[in-house]
C-alpha cells in the first residue's frame, strides 16, 4: 500500500477528536502523532546554516548566500545531502529550511539565510539543495512563503506586489522547489501579502501552490505565525506550528458545528500530515540511519562551499595571493578572532571548534609573522608593525538577525578602522563579515583588496586563508548588486515607513508596532534589473568575482529545441594558475517590449579550467526563463522576436553576444522552471 493509501485508511479511523488534535504541533518542534493508531510524531529542527538544535553537535556550514555565491549545482547538492544525514542520523525527519525570500534590500536581518537577488540563481541551487537533502531519507522546508523580504516588524508587514512580479521573481524559487525539486513540505510567512496573512491566504495557498503547481506535500505555519482561524483553515494551510493557536481544536469544532467549516476540510489537512509521515516512514526503509553523521566529511564539504563561495571584490595590483615577501601580516578588527560563523536566530548552529580569520592565517602559514592584537601589542602597534593589515569587519549574530534587520553602513568604528589601517600599514586587505552588501564606497579607494567572506561557518575563515596565500584560487560571484549609493537600489524607497527607525532587540512575532504596507512599487526591476534600466554604474555588479587568473571567452552558438535553448561556447584560461570560472547567460528582450527589463540571467555554468586550458561550455536554458508572467491571461507567454543573448562575466562584463529568433509562445502553469 503506497503512503497515500495507507493515509487514508489511518484517516478513515480516526475521531474528530484526533483529527482536531493532529493539525497543530506540538513540543515545540514536533508533530503530534495519533498514538491509538500507530502514527509516530514526526521531528522537526531549523536548518539555514546547519542542523540547529541545543543539544546536537552538528557542521556549521557557511551561510545560504555564501552558498548562491558558489554558483554551483554540486556544492549545493553535497551542502544538501551532508546535511540531511546529520538529520537523519539524529532522527529528526523535516529540516526546517531552505530558506529562498529573494535578497530586496541589504538591511533584512535574514538576508544570509537565503540565496540572493536573483530568482534563477535561487531557483538553480535550491533544486540540487532540496534533493541532497532528501536523498539522505528526511524532508526539505522551502520557507518563509512568501514576500518576506525585511525582518522588520515582520508580524504587522503587509507586502502589497503586483501579482507579475510575484510570478516572475518572488515566487520563482519556490515554485522550482515544488516543481523541479518535489520539496516534501513548505512553510509560510509572518507577514501579510496583499492583506491576507500568508498562511491566511487562499489565493496564494490554494490556488497557486496547491492549484497551479499541484503542490502534494505539507502546509505548514511559520512558528506562532496564524491569527485567524477561519481564514487559516479556508487557506488551504495544513498543520499549525508549533502548537494551537489559530487551530485551537475547541475553536475548529465551534466552526464546523456552526458550518463554517467542514469536517472534510479537516480531513484535507490531515491526510496530508499522515501523508508525509507515511512517506518518511516509507523512504526511511530504504535509506538507513547511518546512526552517526560523517562530520569530518561534511567539514570537507563546508570547506568546499567556503573556498567557493567568498568574493574577491577588489585586487589592486595584484597584491593577491600573498607570497613570502610580502612581509609581516597583522589581523586587526573586531572580527578577527573569533569570528562569527553564523547570523543569529534560527539560523545559529552551536560550532564546535570554529576557526577564526587569525586562526585561518596561522594554520594555512604558520611561518609568516602574523601580528595579533592578543599577542599583547594594541591595534596601533599592530597596524605600524605590520606589512600587510588584514582588516576584519562586519557584522555578527547578535546583530544580523532574524526579527530585525541592520543597517546598510558597517558598525560604527569599522570604517575609521580601515581607513587608520590604510594610512598605516603598507598594504590593507578588508575582509568583510556580513550576510550581504554593506556601503563601501566611502573607503573603497583607500585599500588594495577586499573579499566578502559571508557567514563562513565553523571552516570558512580556513578558506579565506588559503585564498589569501593561493592555496585557493577564488571563484565566488557576488549572488547581489552592491550599490555605490544607498539608493541607487529601487526597493529602498519602498522599503521602512516613512519616519521608522531599525531597531536591535528582535521582534518575533509581536503586533506591538502599527501595521504598514511595504509596497514592491519597483516591481521587477529589482536589484540588478533596476541598475541595469537606468544604466546606474554599480560598485560592484551582480555576478562579480575575481581571479588569480584571466578567462577568455569565445565560439558562441545557440540552439533552439522545443521549449529548450542550449547556449554553447569556449572559455579559455589564459593566466598561470588553474581557476574556475561561472559563465553568465543574459537574456535582452526584442526591443518592442516596452515593459520589460533589459537583462535578466537565464542560465549559468561553473567551469574547472586548467592553465592554458579551454573548455567548452552549454548552458541549458528553458524559454520559460525568457517569458513574463501574462496576468490577464493568467500564464506565461514568450515574446516572439530577436532576443539577444549575452555570455560573460558578471552583468557588468559581458564578453560574448548571440541573437536568436523566438516564435510567440504560452506556457502552461504546470510547467517546471528549469
Ligand atoms: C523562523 C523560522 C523557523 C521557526 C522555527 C521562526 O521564528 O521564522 O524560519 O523555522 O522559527 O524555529
Amino acid at each position: 500500500m503506497n503512503a497515500t493509501a495507507r493515509a487514508a485508511t489511518i484517516l478513515a479511523g480516526m475521531t474528530l477528536d484526533e483529527k482536531l488534535a493532529v493539525i497543530s504541533g506540538i513540543d515545540n518542534m514536533y508533530t503530534k502523532g495519533v498514538p491509538r493508531l500507530g502514527v509516530r510524531r514526526i521531528r522537526m529542527a531549523d536548518a539555514s546554516m546547519g542542523l540547529r538544535d541545543e543539544e546536537i553537535d552538528a557542521t556549521a556550514f557557511p551561510a545560504f548566500i555564501g552558498l548562491a555565491a558558489t554558483w554551483n549545482r554540486e556544492r549545493a547538492l553535497a551542502y544538501g545531502e551532508a546535511v540531511g544525514e546529520e538529520f537523519r542520523a539524529a532522527d529528526i525527519d523535516v529540516v526546517l529550511g531552505p530558506g529562498v525570500n529573494l535578497y530586496r534590500v541589504h538591511e533584512c536581518g535574514r538576508n544570509f539565510e537565503y540565496l540572493g537577488e536573483d530568482p534563477v540563481l535561487a531557483a538553480t541551487l535550491v533544486v540540487p539543495y532540496i534533493r541532497g537533502v532528501q536523498s539522505r531519507g528526511v524532508a526539505a522546508t522551502v520557507k518563509h512563503f512568501v514576500a518576506n523580504n525585511t525582518d522588520w516588524h515582520r508580524c504587522v508587514s503587509n507586502s502589497v506586489v503586483d501579482e507579475r512580479t510575484l510570478r516572475e521573481l518572488y515566487f520563482l524559487p519556490f515554485e522550482a522547489a515544488v516543481k523541479d525539486g518535489d520539496v516534501r513540505c513548505l512553510m509560510t510567512s509572518y507577514n501579510l501579502l496583499g492583506g491576507a496573512y500568508a498562511g491566511e491566504n487562499r489565493w496564494l495557498l490554494t490556488d497557486v501552490l496547491l492549484g497551479d503547481w499541484e503542490f502534494d506535500g505539507l502546509v505548514m505555519s511559520d512558528w506562532m505565525g496564524l491569527w485567524n482561524a477561519a481564514p487559516a483553515i479556508a487557506s488551504g494551510l495544513h498543520l499549525e506550528m508549533p502548537t494551537a493557536d489559530a487551530f485551537e481544536p475547541a475553536v475548529v469544532r465551534t466552526m464546523i458545528e456552526e458550518g463554517v467549516v467542514s469536517e472534510s476540510d479537516i480531513d484535507a489537512r490531515v491526510a496530508r500530515i499522515l501523508e508525509l509521515t507515511a512517506r518518511l516512514e516509507e523512504v526511511q526503509l530504504e535509506v538507513p540511519n547511518p546512526r552517526r553523521a560523517k562530520s569530518e566529511e561534511h567539514a570537507g564539504v563546508a570547506l568546499e562551499v567556503a573556498r567557493e563561495g567568498i568574493v574577491l571584490l577588489k585586487n589592486a595590483d595584484r597584491l593577491l595571493p600573498l607570497d613570502a615577501s610580502d612581509g609581516s601580516i597583522g589581523v586587526v578588527g573586531p572580527l578577527g578572532d573569533p569570528t562569527p560563523t553564523s547570523g543569529g536566530g534560527a539560523a545559529a548552529v552551536r560550532a564546535i571548534d570554529p576557526v577564526s580569520i587569525a586562526g585561518g592565517i596561522f594554520a594555512v602559514a604558520p611561518d609568516r609573522t602574523l601580528l595579533r592584537v592578543e599577542d599583547g601589542r594594541d591595534e596601533e602597534r599592530v597596524l605600524a608593525d605590520a606589512d600587510v593589515a588584514v582588516v576584519c569587519v562586519g557584522y555578527t549574530g547578535e546583530r544580523e538577525r532574524e526579527g530585525c534587520d541592520r543597517p546598510w553602513e558597517l558598525p560604527s568604528g569599522d570604517v575609521e578602522l580601515i581607513k587608520r589601517a590604510s594610512r598605516t600599514a603598507r598594504r590593507t586587505i578588508v575582509v568583510v563579515v556580513a550576510g550581504g552588501g554593506v556601503e563601501m564606497t566611502s573607503w573603497v579607494d583607500d585599500v588594495d583588496a577586499i573579499l566578502h567572506l559571508w557567514y563562513p561557518g565553523e571552516i570558512g575563515a580556513r578558506a579565506l586563508a588559503e585564498i589569501l596565500f593561493g592555496e585557493v584560487n577564488p571563484s565566488g560571484k557576488l549572488p547581489v548588486s552592491i550599490e555605490r549609493v544607498h539608493g541607487d537600489r529601487s526597493s529602498v524607497a519602498n522599503y521602512l515607513p516613512e519616519g521608522a527607525e531599525l531597531y536591535d532587540k528582535p521582534d518575533f512575532v509581536s503586533q506591538d508596532a502599527a501595521p504598514y504596507d511595504i509596497t514592491y512599487a519597483e516591481g521587477v526591476f529589482a536589484g540588478y534589473r533596476h541598475l541595469d534600466a537606468l544604466e546606474i554604474e554599480p560598485l560592484f555588479a551582480f555576478g562579480h568575482g575575481l581571479s588569480y587568473t584571466r578567462f577568455s571567452y569565445a565560439e558562441l552558438s545557440i540552439d533552439e529545441r522545443g521549449d529548450r535553448l542550449t547556449v554553447m561556447f569556449r572559455v579559455t584560461n589564459d593566466g598561470e594558475r588553474d581557476g574556475m570560472e561561472t559563465a553568465q547567460v543574459y537574456a535582452r528582450p526584442p526591443e518592442s517590449l516596452a515593459d520589460s527589463v533589459p537583462r535578466r540571467l537565464v542560465g549559468f555554468a561553473k567551469q574547472a579550467v586548467g592553465a592554458g586550458e579551454s573548455v567548452a561550455c552549454a548552458v541549458d536554458v528553458p524559454v520559460r526563463a525568457l517569458a513574463g508572467w501574462d496576468t490577464d491571461a493568467g500564464e506565461w507567454r514568450l515574446q516572439g522576436g530577436s532576443w539577444t543573448l549575452e555570455v560573460g562575466a558578471s552583468s557588468r562584463d559581458v564578453r560574448l553576444v548571440g541573437r536568436i529568433e523566438l516564435g510567440a509562445r504560452r506556457i502552461s502553469v504546470k510547467e517546471n522552471v528549469l
